[in-house]
């Protein structure tokens, strides 16, 4: 597997791929990779020739009081895992590499961003957006991996390949779990074990719904409050939202009439890590 830190090397070495006519694969992280980053590679890998796996913890898309400097970093770790996983190459650029001294270019995705995980941390997605765009143009892969334990970050990169023309087609993975239901996340690690104990009620919020939608109940406030009623067993996890919105817009659904987005975030009291989940009812990405 090869290692480049460089951009004007990885662009190279796609062109070099492109020209013996192999297809190629990126799948985007931050490292601390987990079996949800593996099963990415994993669909990369059915999907091309060439897997590309990027890691980088993008300073963009980080509010200054977020966890950007104890974001866990293990790199060698992470090369041996995707290695393993069937990564080709890993592209491990540095803050400088991506963004020199004077950058000023950024890519806003209005609308959608101003609900979820875009209305309790400004500017986040103008961050993601930005990284990934750079990343398509430098890696310039036919196909890119994204997992749905991120649904609202899916959308933006989805609305963003549509606006802006991007030639990628886009895979939606779905979200790997503990055994005990807890979406994997490399921020899992910061949970004392209390925290870690109570959890799962995020989980049993989602099962909640997707249950209640399967019974029929279609009644936005309805399927919502049985999310809270779960979470509300679970005094360490205090609620930043609980939200049916429309897969598209992004927006609250009243009475869903099309598969709708079941979206929740939480912040732990004690290490105020903050985790998400969610579940389509009624359809997929
Ligand atoms: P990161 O949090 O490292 O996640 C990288 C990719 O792994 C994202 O597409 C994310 O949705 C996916 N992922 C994380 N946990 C998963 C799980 N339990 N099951 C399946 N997929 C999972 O998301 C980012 O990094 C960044 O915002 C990035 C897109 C790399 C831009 O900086």
């Amino acid at each position: 597997m090869k290692i480049v830190t460089n951009a004007s090397e990885m662009k190279n070495l796609s062109i070099t791929y492109g020209k013996a006519g192999r297809s190629l694969g990126l799948v985007p992280t931050m490292g601390a990779l987990h079996d949800g980053h593996v099963s990415l590679i994993t669909t990369a890998r059915e999907h091309c020739d060439i897997v590309v796996t990027s890691i980088f913890v993008n300073p963009l898309q980080f509010a200054p009081s977020e966890d950007f400097a104890k974001y866990p970093r293990p790199f060698d770790k992470d090369c041996a895992t995707a290695e393993k996983a069937g990564c080709d190459v890993v592209f491990a650029p540095d803050a400088k590499e991506m963004y020199p001294t004077g950058y000023s270019t950024f890519v806003d995705v209005e609308t959608i961003t101003s609900y979820l995980c875009g209305a309790n941390r400004p500017g986040h997605f103008k961050g993601v957006a930005t990284v990934v765009l750079k990343l398509f143009n430098v890696v310039s892969p036919q196909v890119a991996v994204f997992g749905q334990k991120d649904a609202q970050q899916c959308l933006v990169i989805r609305r963003m390949v549509r606006d802006l023309n991007c030639s990628v087609r886009l895979v939606f993975a779905p979200t790997v779990r503990e055994k005990d239901g807890l979406a994997m996340s490399s921020r899992n690690s910061y949970l004392s074990s209390d925290e870690r104990g109570q959890a799962v009620f995020i989980y049993k919020g989602i099962c909640a719904a997707v249950s209640l939608y399967g019974g029929g109940e279609r009644n936005g406030a309805a399927l919502q409050g049985t999310i809270a009623g779960a979470l509300s067993g679970a005094p360490l996890l205090s609620v930043e939202y609980v939200e049916i919105v429309d897969m598209d817009t992004v927006s609250p659904v009243s009475v869903l009439g099309a598969p709708a987005l079941a979206a929740i975030a939480v912040r732990t009291k004690q290490t105020k890590t903050r985790l998400i989940d969610n579940a389509v009812l009624g359809g997929t990405f």
